[in-house]
């Protein structure tokens, strides 16, 4: 084997850790992506590149959590609010996909702000956001393959980021 070879397969080998990496990425750009801009502080990621959007969604997530995470045994100043705040998942089995919604109104002045994904490892592996307009506070989401669990989050403008238990997805 030439020299050459075995450098364009360390080459590849190199480039398909990068895929992979973006691979997640990605997707959680498309979905910020697809968030309108009307209806509140709800502006997608700038353009950049799927690497400048996972660090944006990072720091947006980094944001919704500094105030605590909410749950149903512990919902801070929100007690009796836990079932119209807590994120229900729905797993579509064989498909790798997941469905959350959030029995929440949706109106320009109190709104489901956000959904997002965390894996068995505490990755960020999806996150969408709502506009006050939009309809219902629900999405689906593909997951990554070797996801084998996720933990649902819900985000209210008013009523902070709650947390659901984690469901398993194999
Ligand atoms: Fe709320």
């Amino acid at each position: 084997m030439k020299k050459s070879d075995l450098d364009r397969r360390g080459f590849l080998k190199t480039a398909g850790v990068v895929a992979v990496s973006f691979a997640v990425p990605a997707s959680l750009w498309s979905c910020t992506k697809e968030a309108k801009t009307s209806g509140g502080p709800t502006k997608g990621a700038s353009a950049g590149g799927p690497s400048a959007n996972m660090a944006a969604i990072t720091q947006k997530v980094t944001s919704l959590e500094a105030k605590g995470l909410l749950t149903e045994a512990k919902p801070g100043p929100w007690a009796g609010k836990q079932a119209s705040h807590l994120p229900q998942v729905k797993f579509h089995k064989g498909e790798g996909a997941v469905t959350i919604f959030t029995k929440h109104g949706m109106s320009p002045s109190h709104w489901i702000t956000a959904h997002y994904l965390r894996d068995q490892d505490g990755k960020l592996v999806g996150f969408h956001e709502y506009v006050g307009t939009d309809k219902e506070a629900k999405n689906r989401f593909n997951l990554p393959k070797g996801t084998t669990r996720i933990t649902a989050y819900s985000h209210c403008n008013k009523h902070g980021d709650w947390q659901a238990a984690d469901t398993k997805t194999v």
